[in-house]
C-alpha cells in the first residue's frame, strides 16, 4: 500500500464496521449533520445506529453529551448513512481524523455527500435563521483533507477543486427550498474563537458569505474520492458580532434569541436535506 498504511486501515476498519451494520443495501447518500440536526437522523427508517464508542478509529467526541453516532437506514427509498455529530481541528484532531468519518462513509458505496454545518453570516444581507447552500468554499485552515501521499488510494494527490460543490446537486437543494435558500461561499477557519469584528471584515475581503469551523476538509477528502458534494449552511449569528463586523462594540450577540433562530433554522434545514434525498432518489428512479 502507498500513503499512510495506518489511516487506510482505520478507514477500512470503520468501512467494514458500516458494512456489517448496513445490509442488505449499501448507502447510496451520506450525510454529515453539524449541531442541532442530529434529529434528522431519527426520521431515516430501519434505523441501525453504530455509536462512534464502539469504533476505536473514530475520533471521539471532546465535548462530554455530544452526540457521535453512525446512523444507517432510509430515508424515503434511499439508503443512507449519517453521521451525528463529527471532528473539528479545534478539538485537537489531526486533518486525517476529522475526515476519517467521510472517507469511510464514502468507502461503504455514498456516491453523494452531504455536509450541513452552523455558520455565521459575512455577508451584509444574511441573518440568523436563513439558510444557505455553499456555491465555493475559503479553507483557511492551513491544513487539507486530502491523503498527500504521491499514489494514495483515496485519489489523486492534486485533487482538483473547481465545481466541488456540485451544481446539479445545488439546484436540486434550490428547486427544493422554493426560494429560500440563499447561495454563498463558506470560509473554513480553525476556530474555536469566534471572529473579531476586523477578522469579519478581512473574511469579506476575501470573499466569504460565511464563516464555521467545520466542513472545508471533509469537501477536500470527499473530492479526493470522487463524491459528489453538497455543502448546506444554517446561519446562527452575524460573524463578529450583530453589527456583521462593520463597527467595533457594537450590539452584543443575544445568545438566547440566537439558540430559538438557530432551533428554528435547523429544522428547516432538516427537511430541506430530506427532500433533496427524496428528489436525487426519484431522479435516479427515472433514469433507469
Ligand atoms: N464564526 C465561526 N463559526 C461559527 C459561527 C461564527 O460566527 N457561528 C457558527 N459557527
Amino acid at each position: 500500500m502507498a500513503g499512510d498504511e495506518s489511516e487506510q486501515r482505520r478507514v477500512a476498519s470503520i468501512t467494514a464496521a458500516l458494512r456489517a451494520a448496513s445490509a442488505p443495501s449499501a448507502p447510496r447518500v451520506a450525510l454529515v449533520l453539524g449541531s442541532g440536526l442530529g434529529a434528522l437522523a431519527a426520521r431515516c427508517e430501519d434505523a441501525r445506529v453504530v455509536p462512534f464508542r464502539d469504533l476505536p478509529e473514530m475520533p471521539q467526541p471532546a465535548v462530554a453529551g455530544h452526540a457521535g453516532n453512525f446512523v444507517l437506514g432510509r430515508l424515503g427509498d434511499t439508503p443512507v448513512v449519517a453521521m451525528q455529530g463529527r471532528a473539528h481541528l479545534y478539538e485537537g484532531h489531526s486533518p486525517a481524523a476529522v475526515v476519517r468519518g467521510v472517507r469511510a462513509m464514502r468507502s461503504l458505496g455514498a456516491e453523494a455527500i452531504i455536509l450541513t454545518n452552523a455558520a455565521g453570516a459575512i455577508r451584509p444581507d444574511l441573518d440568523a435563521g436563513d439558510l444557505m447552500g455553499i456555491t465555493d468554499q475559503l479553507n483557511l485552515t492551513g491544513v487539507s483533507g486530502a491523503d498527500a501521499a504521491a499514489s494514495s488510494p483515496f485519489g489523486p494527490r492534486f485533487v482538483d477543486m473547481q465545481g466541488a460543490f456540485d451544481p446539479a446537486l445545488l439546484a436540486l437543494a434550490t428547486d427544493a427550498a422554493q426560494g429560500s435558500l440563499a447561495l454563498g461561499v463558506y470560509a473554513g477557519v480553525r476556530g474555536p474563537a469566534y471572529e473579531t469584528p476586523a477578522e469579519a471584515r478581512m473574511l469579506r475581503t476575501l470573499g466569504a458569505d460565511a464563516v464555521g469551523m467545520s466542513t472545508v476538509l471533509e469537501v477536500i477528502a470527499a473530492r479526493q474520492m470522487g463524491a459528489r458534494v453538497l455543502g448546506l449552511s444554517c446561519i446562527t449569528n452575524r460573524a463578529g458580532g450583530s453589527t456583521g463586523g462593520g463597527v467595533p462594540g457594537g450590539e452584543a450577540l443575544d445568545h438566547a434569541e440566537v439558540e430559538r433562530i438557530a432551533g428554528h433554522a435547523t429544522a428547516r434545514l432538516g427537511a430541506l436535506v430530506e427532500a433533496v434525498i427524496t428528489r436525487l432518489g426519484a431522479g435516479e428512479a427515472a433514469e433507469r
